[in-house]
């Protein structure tokens, strides 16, 4: 038969490296730095050996099959770095990274191919087979097998779209290997297991709750101590993005087998995994059927294998006798009956119902939930409709439309399922759709959604949580909806904290600042100003740009350079007959074409504001919440700003802001004026912004964007090397530009060709902006979720599009 359309057949075809015990230590040496004596692991398909080193535990030396995905290995090391990250008490090997730092370094074998090797922890326990747990254990392995879920909630790779066949999700994939399976009987319950997937559980999969699993939590891959606690979760080869609750089917799949008290130890296990991760309603009725095509795949697969390679025999088709007991037992009438007992068990651990009642994955075959997506409608169609109802006042970006229908992590799709990485939007900070905060956004909305003017824990939380952020002496928070509200407030408390006269107040901001659209704050936004514009109220100063502007960062001093030009300002207003009120800044200078001037500048921009007697503003909309690799923007240059305004970042997507500044200043505000917004600081909207921060927290995210930052801005001048239209590139944490210039020595900007490189690089399913006076300068703004994986695809894109426009 042809197996040739069968996935995995790679890996499970080569041959694992074999390399000597002495060149194992000798790579664990001259590659990792680790000193040990080398002893042999088993593994079906990479190379596994144990360096045992004079204290602790000692390592893994993990050298992969050369049939391996690289994108696979690197999938598994940024699995487990995340869990690391997100939550370091799931017991799962630590990664070590090489002496040149990095995870999964290349050896090569003797016939000359290339293998990844990586230097894991050894985790301590030992394999259990089923029978000899207790239920005790069982349970705390069903608590661990939700953990390692939860931890990676928030996780996305592009390798976990890697088809399986393990994959409950492919169960139809295995009809075809069926022949394999000699025993006609056995063939015929599984054939009866996947005629059932097919009817009942297929429909609706992909209305599952799904995300990046472990897929493989059986009990040889899973350690326990003799007390019955877990101790290590291991192998994460079999990782995909598919429903969560195959992974309870994974687990129950290896621990029912040869156990008298079969549904006694699937509900510890259900029970244990339910507490951690309550479950669906569907979750739990699909789960027999489930389970019965997982049973089938521990058939089929090592049966199909051993055909082809009877060497293997002892070590693949020990799973099989067990896994056809399981079929057998649920052949016939004892789903019902073993949904009832599964419900039973998970009684007490079910997820609260949403509100579609019915509209469940399993009932929306008959009655679609008020929740079902509608289908997408065609690109023109919708733009045209777009177009009569909406005009052209709200622009669409890149010359035809993307049209995404779902997001996670750092990706977007559309609904051919197309992915794009999207290195543009700030707004989802911590991740598109991050699963802590749809359910911190749901859970409040289903409990109540009021007003500022209420007490409520969520408004004072944050607001504590914000202000504790902050230096001291920025103790008060105002909360609104927008960036554009809240440097509209900014601007009223200036005009009352230097006299309460609007007409005898002025601001300054950069030459081609953005910072709102209320007509207040679009006077500080010379971006939009039409030719010829000039707000009688606002000066504008040079944004601090040392590869093109007025002065260069070859000079020295070209910082204080640029700050030195507020006094002009400050003059001009003068004459205008008006006094400093603020000086509002962006601290990314992100639509200025990302100039990155030395704390310097801020610190001598803050020092003249204060002198004059104005505040100074540091608008954190776009540089906030970790962009810059600091929770806020103002760190990077050592300032205490008076006001500090926040947005975009700050709900994930779900609209919040807010203002902090000293009592004082709104103290000053209150003796004369009141505020009141309707929506500000809702409840809803501060529990999505306690959850962003708690996400940025938990998963180091900051940090996150500083390494991966650094790597991407040191790739990109690689990229540069070959491409003459690269002129500068500069940033910080995940905010980078990429100057374009016609000419190296003329500096010249490519005014026209950003676009187009924009344009090419969406075509490459990467999506990003342009920014600067000049339109020229590529604007990369992704999550800070992004990895360097992500980070690689986007320099290829960029490279690719640059080739393509002749650079
Ligand atoms: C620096 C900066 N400030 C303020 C705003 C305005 O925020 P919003 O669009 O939420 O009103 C923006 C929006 O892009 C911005 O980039």
């Amino acid at each position: 038969m042809a197996t040739s359309a069968i996935p995995e057949q790679g890996v499970l075809e080569a041959s694992p490296p074999r390399f000597s015990l002495d060149d194992a230590a000798e790579i664990a040496q001259r590659v990792f730095g680790i000193d040990g004596d080398a002893s042999a692991l088993e593994s079906e398909r990479d190379q596994n050996v144990r360096i045992r080193v004079p204290s602790g535990l000692g390592y893994v030396l993990k050298i992969s099959n050369a049939a391996e995905d690289p994108a696979v290995v690197d999938m598994q090391t940024e699995t487990l770095r995340h869990i690391a990250r997100t939550d370091p008490s799931v017991p799962v090997p630590r990664m070590h990274p090489s002496r040149d730092g990095e995870y999964h370094p290349r050896v090569t074998n003797e016939d000359g191919s290339i293998s990844l090797v990586r230097l894991i922890d050894f985790m301590p326990g030992r394999v259990f087979e089923a029978p000899e747990l207790s239920l005790d254990a069982l349970h705390n392995y069903g608590v661990c097998a939700a953990g390692v879920g939860r931890a990676l909630r928030g996780f996305f790779h592009p390798a976990a779209q890697q088809i399986l066949l393990w994959d409950v999700r492919n169960g139809a994939l295995l009809r075809p290997l069926l022949p394999h399976v000699e025993d006609a009987h056995v063939r015929g319950v599984i054939e009866r297991a996947l005629d059932r997937f097919d009817a009942d559980v297929a429909p609706v999969f992909d209305g599952l709750r799904a995300q990046v699993i472990h897929g493989d939590m059986t009990n040889q891959n899973v350690l326990l101590d003799d007390r019955g606690s877990v101790t290590g979760v291991i192998d994460f080869g079999d990782m995909s993005h598919t429903a969560l609750v195959c992974d309870l089917a994974s687990v129950l799949d290896s621990l029912l087998v040869d156990r008298g008290d079969v549904y006694d130890a699937a509900a510890a296990m259900i029970r244990g995994f339910g507490e951690i991760t309550p479950l669906e309603e569907d979750e739990v009725e699909l789960l027999p059927a489930i389970l019965a095509v997982r049973a089938s795949a521990a058939v089929v697969i090592p049966s199909w294998r051993v055909t082809e390679h009877p060497e293997v025999a002892d070590y693949i088709t020990g799973w099989i006798a067990g896994a056809v007991g399981l079929l057998a037992y649920l052949d016939g009438d004892a789903y019902e009956t073993t949904a009832r007992r599964f419900r039973e068990a998970a009684a007490d651990v079910m997820a609260r119902p949403t509100r579609s009642g019915s509209g469940s994955a399993a009932s929306a075959r008959t009655a679609p939930g008020a929740f079902s997506l509608p289908a997408p409608i065609p690109d023109d169609e919708l733009l045209a409709r777009r177009r009569r109802v909406m005009g052209s006042i709200s622009p669409l970006t890149y010359s035809t439309p993307v049209h995404p229908v779902r997001g996670e992590g750092a990706f977007m799709f559309d609904a051919e399922g197309r992915a794009y990485l999207d290195a543009y939007n700030n707004v989802p900070v911590v991740g598109h759709c991050h699963p802590r905060l749809v359910e911190a956004i749901a859970r409040q909305a289903a409990r109540l959604n009021t007003n500022t003017r209420y007490l409520h824990e969520n408004i004072v939380e944050l607001a504590e949580r914000l202000t504790a952020s902050m230096p001291e002496g920025l103790d008060t928070c105002v909360f609104v909806n927008s960036g554009s509200e809240a440097n509209d407030l900014a601007w009223r408390l200036a005009i009352e904290w230097t006299g309460g006269k609007e007409e005898e107040a002025g601001g300054v901001c950069t030459a081609y600042a953005y910072h709102g659209i209320s007509t207040a704050i679009h006077a500080f936004t010379p971006e939009e100003w039409v030719a010829g514009e000039s707000p009688p109220n606002v000066v504008t100063v040079p944004a601090p740009d040392g590869y093109r502007g007025q002065h260069r960062r070859e000079e020295a001093g070209w910082a204080e350079a640029y700050a030195a030009h507020l006094e002009e300002a400050f003059g001009e207003l003068g004459e205008r007959g008006r006094r400093p009120a603020m000086v509002l800044m962006d601290t990314g200078f992100t639509s200025d074409g990302v100039p990155v001037p030395p704390p310097e500048y801020l610190q001598g921009i803050v020092r003249r504001t204060r002198e004059a007697g104005a505040l100074f503003v540091a608008d954190e909309v776009q540089a906030g919440f970790g962009r810059l690799g600091t929770l806020w923007g103002f760190e990077t240059a050592g300032i205490v700003p008076d006001v500090v305004t926040l947005g975009k970042p700050m709900g994930n997507g779900y609209p919040v802001a807010a203002l902090v500044t000293r009592r004082e200043v709104t103290e000053r505000f209150e003796s004369s004026r009141e505020f009141f917004s309707t929506f500000g600081g809702n409840p809803v909207a501060c529990a999505a912004g306690l959850a962003v921060l708690d996400v940025l927290e938990d998963e180091d995210l900051a940090r996150n964007a500083a390494e991966v930052g650094d790597y991407l801005r040191a790739g990109l001048r690689g990229v540069a090397e070959g491409h003459q239209f690269i002129g500068d590139i500069r940033g910080m944490g995940l905010l980078t530009g990429v100057e374009l210039i016609r000419n190296r020595e003329s500096r010249e900007p490519a005014v026209g060709e950003a676009d187009t490189v924009a344009d090419a690089m969406k075509d490459r399913g990467v999506l990003v902006g342009t920014t600067g006076l000049e339109g020229n300068v590529l604007k990369i703004r992704p999550p800070l979720v992004l990895t360097r994986e992500n980070a690689d695809q986007l320099m290829t894109a960029l490279d690719e599009s640059l080739t393509a426009i002749g650079s």
